[in-house]
């Protein structure tokens, strides 16, 4: 009778352990780069995990977008299962449409109406949502109030501004004992920052990569113009380096109280302002400057998805994880933790998010007429795309040739690989 006891409670705990192991699943998800932003996925993740009674596995991906992209295709092009949702850059959805989940079915469209409508649009490719919006990007200017205050500068409104305030502010202030501020920093390494970049400054002069018919427009007296003048500033207002820099290298140069000016996207304000750092309190933001007086103020869209692969085992489990990281309630987390911009239009007037993150009360204009890069009608192209503009652009900043001379090889490049099959 003990004996029988004893088996058929055994077999009781078993079967539960066993129910349990079924319906617990491991979640690998692809997200984040720099510490803050790697440190917010983990968390919201872990927090998910909890929750749910799954377990979540937080790969760190390349700093750079065009290395994650590169890492991400290999992947998905090997179908490789071991990898159930990645953090997806804006560019991406017509390009891995192929390899991604349809999240329609999954999604309540009445949450779904809550996200920006232009972002929910770059992510339905062909009748599908293939990716969660999560955070949006918009390039802004970033600038030392307490400098431009003290020797009575207003914010610029245009480039030629800009580099004139950023050259006083940096002659003053290296004769006045600060021997290592430099006037403007952005991204200018040979990568997918530096399209961003060049394409601000192109668009800011009334320049554009390709028309509105998809063909080539690059070889313009406005672009010349532009990547000249961004050329200029190369190891007279910005550090010779620059020409290395990623975000991460501008924002730390900002950081440390070694730049006037600095072009970046907004996670950069909460780190500007953690307590330990040099400019806590010092910083404005305004958008970036225009070409000339009067003229547009051009940022271009940056930001994040998360989609789930469709060679992922726990689909299930990793739509749900998608759900919970793009929540409204964890997009304030990281909104008001990180200075990620939500994807979700109400958390723009949430008071708490204003209060840690004031510029965001102004983000809306910005990021409704941010210049999209032509990511949608080059598709799997863009990334060769986008690669030649980056290395015109970088050998103009680097002094390898004219912007004119620069322009028009990659004019003959873009329309050999246009001419091979289209975009
Ligand atoms: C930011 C943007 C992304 C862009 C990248 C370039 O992460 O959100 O869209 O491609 O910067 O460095």
């Amino acid at each position: 009778m003990r004996a029988m006891f004893l088996a058929g409670a055994m077999g009781l705990a078993l079967s539960c352990s066993a129910a349990s192991i079924a319906s617990a699943a491991e979640v690998t998800i692809y997200c984040g780069s720099q510490s803050e932003e790697l440190r917010l996925c983990r968390e919201g993740a872990e927090a998910w995990a909890a929750g749910s009674g799954n377990t979540v596995r937080v790969l760190e991906a390349p700093e750079r977008s065009d290395e994650r992209y590169w890492r991400y295709l290999d992947r998905l092009e090997r179908r490789d299962s071991s990898i159930d949702v990645y953090q997806i850059d804006v560019i991406w959805p017509s390009a891995l449409a192929g390899h991604l989940l349809d999240l329609t079915p999954h999604v309540d469209p009445a949450t779904l109406a809550t996200h920006l409508p232009a972002i929910v649009a770059n992510n339905t490719v062909g009748g599908e949502l293939v990716a969660m919006p999560w955070f949006t990007d918009v390039g802004l200017l970033y600038y030392r109030a307490d400098l431009l205050q003290k020797h009575g500068i207003p914010v610029p409104a245009t480039y030629g501004d800009l580099a004139a305030a950023a050259l006083r502010v940096q002659r003053a202030e290296r004769a006045g004992g600060m021997p290592d501020l430099w006037g403007f920093v952005f991204q200018g390494n040979a990568y997918e920052g530096l399209t961003c970049n060049a394409l601000e400054w192109i668009d800011a002069f009334g320049g554009r990569l390709l028309d509105e018919d998809g063909n080539v427009a690059i070889n313009s007296p406005e672009a010349a113009l532009a990547l000249a003048q961004a050329a200029s500033w190369v190891g007279t207002i910005a550090p010779p380096r620059v020409t290395r820099f990623v975000e991460e290298d501008a924002r730390i140069t900002f950081q440390l109280g070694n730049a006037v000016f600095m072009r970046n996207w907004p996670y950069a304000w909460a780190l500007l302002n953690d307590k330990d750092s040099a400019v806590r309190d010092k910083v404005g933001v305004a958008p970036l400057p225009s070409g000339y007086a009067g003229g547009r103020r051009s940022a271009v869209l940056g930001g994040w998805q998360l989609a789930v692969s469709r060679y992922s085992r726990v689909q299930d489990e990793a739509v749900d994880l998608v759900r919970y990281l793009t929540s409204a309630a964890e997009q304030k987390r990281r909104a008001i933790e990180g200075s990620f911009a939500p994807t979700i239009a109400a958390l723009y007037e949430d008071p708490e998010v204003l209060a840690a993150t004031p510029f965001f009360a102004e983000l809306r204009p910005t990021l409704a007429g941010a210049v999209a890069r032509p990511s949608s009608p080059t598709g799997l192209r863009y990334a060769q795309v986008s690669t030649l503009f980056w290395e015109a652009a970088h050998a103009t900043l680097s002094g390898y040739g004219s912007a004119q001379a620069n322009l028009g090889a990659l004019e003959d490049r873009l329309r050999l690989l246009q001419a091979r099959g289209g975009w």
